[in-house]
């Protein structure tokens, strides 16, 4: 008997206004005539209680580009979830807010890249970005909302972590995440100008740890450790199959966020099964499901049904491998590869950031 999944992550569109060089959609991106319809996201949101999820995140690309997002809000309240909005906000406009608070939307989420407005708009790679995203988030909170403010942090920010935290404070919101950049899709190209320093990820976590001090009980602050710099891998999606599931906007239902880049998996969509039919027994699900598909060391250590043996799609990317240990892991024979990637990154310095343009590879 396989459990629900938690939460589901409904990525509406590929389609964004921002540029940035640590996205972590895939590298081909999907084309906006093969988004799913309204009508058939709406379905999507009734399949998504069925199965038994509790929560829906909203997301993209820039979810606000889906001029019918309003009406996929209320099909997911009608459908009794819990909805999040995922967004960049420099779409959100005080009156769209007051439309998706009025279809039952629960919470949001805005991402940032800086505080000072000209390095969050160089790294956004668009004009104006910075002032955008602090209106929105005052329009969240006017709606009566809960915000949690992302900051999204690399080698080329993290010096300035303190005035992060003072302008996200500023904001009100219930939860800040200290968020670093991870290497999936589109932010492998940009490894070696944005991964952070051991100092900077050290002097990272004593800021973290001081603001908490500081802020205890007014505001809850996340953050965890660069994977590139763990011993320990973290569960990757809570162990694959098992907690979440990934719809993409062709409708595609995928095990993580990164699931396409492994080799020869077919992944299957809502436009051929239901949600709950392929959580159960889709062959993607299944191909790393729980512990019996492990090698050593995974297979018999104390942890596997803790980390579930760590990333999928970082075990392929660094070890060529999808069914390997994550090689965050120390107890892997490829964690000094990894070791290898981040001086290697280092070594380069910070050359010049590779955008993501939306229009130059779909459309
Ligand atoms: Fe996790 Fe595998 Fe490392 Fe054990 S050996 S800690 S299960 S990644
Ligand atoms: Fe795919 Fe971690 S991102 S398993």
């Amino acid at each position: 008997m396989i459990d629900p999944p938690l939460a589901v992550l409904a990525e509406l569109t590929h389609r964004c206004p921002l540029q940035c060089p640590y996205c972590s959609n895939p590298v081909e991106l999907e084309r906006s005539k093969t988004e799913l319809s309204t009508a058939e996201w709406i379905r999507v949101m009734r399949e998504i209680a069925d199965v038994g999820a509790l929560q829906v995140h909203l997301s993209g690309g820039e979810p606000m580009a889906r001029p019918d997002l309003d009406q996929i809000v209320a099909a997911a309240r009608d459908a009794g979830l819990y909805s999040n909005l995922i967004t960049s906000a420099v779409l959100l406009t005080e009156e769209r807010m007051e439309r998706l608070a009025g279809a039952g939307l629960d919470h949001v989420q805005i991402s940032f890249q800086d505080s000072e407005p000209a390095r969050a708009d160089r790294i956004a790679g668009y004009r104006g970005a910075l002032a955008k995203k602090k209106r929105a988030a005052e329009a969240v909170r006017m709606c009566g909302l809960p915000l949690t403010v992302n900051l999204v942090v690399h080698r080329q920010n993290l010096t300035t972590l303190e005035d992060l935290l003072t302008m996200a404070v500023d904001l009100l919101p219930q939860r800040i995440e200290v968020a670093h950049v991870q290497y999936y899709g589109w932010a492998i190209r940009n490894r070696a100008a944005l991964m952070p320093t051991p100092e900077q990820v050290r002097s990272a976590l004593e800021t973290v740890e001081r603001a908490r001090e500081r802020l205890r009980g007014r505001v809850t602050i996340d953050h965890v450790v660069p994977d590139y710099y763990g011993r320990r891998p973290k569960a990757c999606m809570g162990g694959w199959g098992r907690r979440f599931l990934n719809i993409t906007p062709s409708g595609k239902v995928l095990p993580c966020h990164a699931a396409e880049s492994l080799p020869g998996m077919v992944f299957e969509t809502v436009r051929e099964r239901t949600i709950g039919e392929i959580w159960r027994d889709s062959p993607a699900f299944d191909a790393f499901r729980g512990t019996s598909w492990m090698p050593e060391p995974c297979r018999s250590c104390e942890r596997r049904e803790i980390d579930w043996g760590g990333c999928r799609c970082q075990a392929l990317a660094i070890t060529g491998d999808a069914a390997a240990a994550d090689p965050v892991c120390d107890k892997s024979p490829d964690h000094v590869t990894l070791t290898s990637f981040t001086n290697q990154a280092l070594a380069e310095g910070a050359p010049d950031l590779v955008y993501r343009r939306y229009g130059a590879r779909a459309g």
